[in-house]
């Protein structure tokens, strides 16, 4: 197995320059960073799957009028920890490394992110954690995403068609309704793939879940179980059900976990994953440093 790309030497804590913050749906924005110097050199290689951690606590509460009746009690907390967030996509321009980060707003931080505009520094910790590996044999991968699971998928979906011209990547995405995807779906990647929406309403696409839709696809497209790899990220419930599905078929899966993260470079313990270990015993490893990407056989779901 390798390593998406080359795994970037150099982490560190970076000062980055905002280039754009754009509202890209009701909660949904895209944030875009410059890096120059060694951060440029750090965040250049950096692997779909990886993330950073934001410090957002000097940045301000947007006006009264933009904070959500449900978050006006708890947009008032400071902010002492940084928070965790992986790139939608990296590119090089010029002597820069941008990255840009696509985000929901649920809570104090995400709020303020909010307010972040042009020009604003911004102090980011990465490239944290191991991102997604790649089977060289490969001739499906299909990139099965719930909800903010968007962002390192659409940066590993411009990635492998990159990389791996050859390869078929297939998106299959899933939202609770049509205005719930915080993507325009013929721009989720830059070059052409087969793209299938799932919407549990039927606003669009397949009605029901994600997960549904995915056996409907392997269903529909007669495929050696080999030649197909599975990407996942979104809510636990559906990894467990990709997962799940995967095994059934023998087909291989990484899945992008996420976790409550304090330090988010495996110092305080906060962010444990439950896994198998070769040898059948339970271990616990760090969504921060062994993930956030794992082999989804080796994870114990708890929901
Ligand atoms: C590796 C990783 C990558 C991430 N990438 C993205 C991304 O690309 N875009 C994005 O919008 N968000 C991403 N997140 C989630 C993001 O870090 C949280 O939403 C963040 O805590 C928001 O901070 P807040 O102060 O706005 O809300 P908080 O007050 O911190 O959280 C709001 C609510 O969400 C819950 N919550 C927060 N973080 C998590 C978590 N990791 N797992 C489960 N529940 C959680 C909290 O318990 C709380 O109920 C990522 C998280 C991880 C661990
Ligand atoms: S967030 Fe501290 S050990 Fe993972």
């Amino acid at each position: 197995m390798c390593k998406l790309g080359i795994a970037p030497k150099n982490k560190g804590m970076f000062s980055g320059t905002v280039i754009s913050n754009r509202s890209v749906g009701e909660r949904f924005y895209r944030l875009s960073i410059g890096f120059s110097d060694a951060g440029g050199e750090a965040f250049r290689g950096c692997v779909p799957g990886q993330f950073a951690q934001l410090d957002l606590s000097e940045v301000a509460l947007p006006s009264i009028d933009k904070i959500q009746p449900e978050l006006a009690d708890s947009s008032k907390r400071s902010i002492l920890l940084r928070r965790p967030f992986s790139f939608s996509d990296v590119r090089i321009e010029g002597t820069e490394t941008i990255v840009e980060i696509l985000y929901c707003v649920v809570g104090p931080a995400s709020l303020r992110m909010t307010s972040l505009s042009a020009d604003d520094n911004i102090s980011v910790i990465g490239p944290l954690g191991n991102g997604f590996s790649m089977l060289k044999k490969k001739v499906t991968a299909l990139l099965v995403v719930g909800g903010m699971g968007a962002g390192p998928l659409q940066h590993l979906a411009n990635f492998l068609k990159e990389e791996q011209p050859n390869l078929k990547v297939v998106l299959i995405a899933g939202a609770k309704s049509k205005e719930e995807f915080p993507f325009d779906a013929e721009s989720f990647c830059r070059y052409e793939i087969e793209t299938v929406l799932a919407t549990d309403d039927g606003s669009a696409g397949f009605k029901g879940f994600v997960t549904d839709c995915v056996l409907d696809w392997l269903g529909k497209n007669d495929l050696r179980s080999e030649d197909i790899i599975i990407y996942s990220c979104g809510p636990e419930l559906m990894l467990r059900r990709v997962v799940e599905i995967a095994a059934e078929r023998e087909i291989d899966c990484q899945v992008s976990m996420e976790r409550l993260m304090a330090c988010g470079i495996g110092l305080c313990q906060s962010c444990a994953v439950e896994c198998k270990a070769s040898s059948g015993e339970t271990v616990y490893k760090l969504c921060c440093k062994d993930g956030p990407v794992f082999d989804g056989e080796k994870v114990i779901f708890k929901l």
